[in-house]
């Protein structure tokens, strides 16, 4: 069910919505994904390059698993809406009372799918580049899906900066933090930091022993 805040009804103090392991999720794909679009172009860099698109691979299946038995706001049942509810919440946006929820807002959660898609697809054309019978136009796809990755990306960060201002609230920290203000009812009661823990430990041994292997 969507958590969408009535303010004025509800005292709100501040509650965990982001567990630790969407935020080491967050920001390990952050980097692995800018770092791999970074090393793309070099020759020198192949191996780090293919490491880190490695690394976005074993996240998204990692966020995949637990976007259906992770907290609350990690869940996918929590954030992917039908284009009705994308539409309702546009709209809202012009009205005097934007809606506003506690965790993805649906516009967000739009991003959020596609990101994650892209990312699998950068890989996956990127695997396919690598192939001794390989077809020409799988590196032009692999061009394509990351600069598309990128772009996106890029959309998404303009996109956080904004719904920020629009709710008046600092998404950035919140991702950081993972604390919010919201009525006190609707935040997480787990944190799960080991497992976020055991994701952190698993990404950086792949990457320390696939780049010396
Ligand atoms: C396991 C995953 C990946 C593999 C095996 C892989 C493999 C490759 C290979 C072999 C090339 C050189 C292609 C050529 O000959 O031009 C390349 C280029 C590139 N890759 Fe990846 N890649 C992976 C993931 C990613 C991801 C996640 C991104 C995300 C942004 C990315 C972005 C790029 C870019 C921007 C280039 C340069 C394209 C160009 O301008 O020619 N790759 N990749
Ligand atoms: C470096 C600049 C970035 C900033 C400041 C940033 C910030 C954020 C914030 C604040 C959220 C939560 C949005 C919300 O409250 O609804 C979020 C979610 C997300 N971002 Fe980013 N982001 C950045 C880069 C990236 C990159 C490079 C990717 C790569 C694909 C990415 C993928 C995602 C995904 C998949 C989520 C959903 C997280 C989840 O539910 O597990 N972000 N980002």
């Amino acid at each position: 069910m969507d958590t969408l805040m009535n303010l004025t009804e509800t005292e709100n103090t501040t509650v965990k919505v982001w567990d630790w392991p969407v935020r080491v999720f967050h920001w390990t794909l952050a980097a692995s994904v800018i770092g791999a679009f970074v090393t793309g172009e070099s020759e020198d860099f192949e191996r780090l390059h293919q490491t880190l698109g490695w690394v976005a691979a074993g996240l998204i299946g990692f966020r995949l698993v637990w976007g259906l038995i992770g907290t609350r706001y990690a869940r996918f049942t929590e954030f992917v809406r039908p284009p009705k509810a994308v539409w309702a919440y546009v709209k809202s946006l012009r009205s005097d009372r934007p809606q506003h929820f506690v965790g993805h807002n649906p516009v967000g959660a739009v991003a959020v799918i596609l990101l994650m898609g892209l990312t699998a697809l950068s890989v996956y054309t990127g695997w396919m580049t690598l192939a001794d019978d390989a077809a020409e136009w799988w590196e032009e796809a692999h061009e394509i899906a990351a600069h598309t990755l990128i772009t996106l990306v890029l959309v998404h960060v303009i996109g956080v900066l904004w719904s920020s201002r629009t709710h008046g609230e600092n998404l950035l920290k919140a991702m950081l933090t993972g604390r919010k203000t919201a009525p006190s009812e609707t935040g997480i009661r787990r944190n799960w930091g080991v497992l976020g823990l055991a994701v952190l430990l698993a990404v950086v041994w792949f990457v320390f022993f696939d780049l010396r292997a």
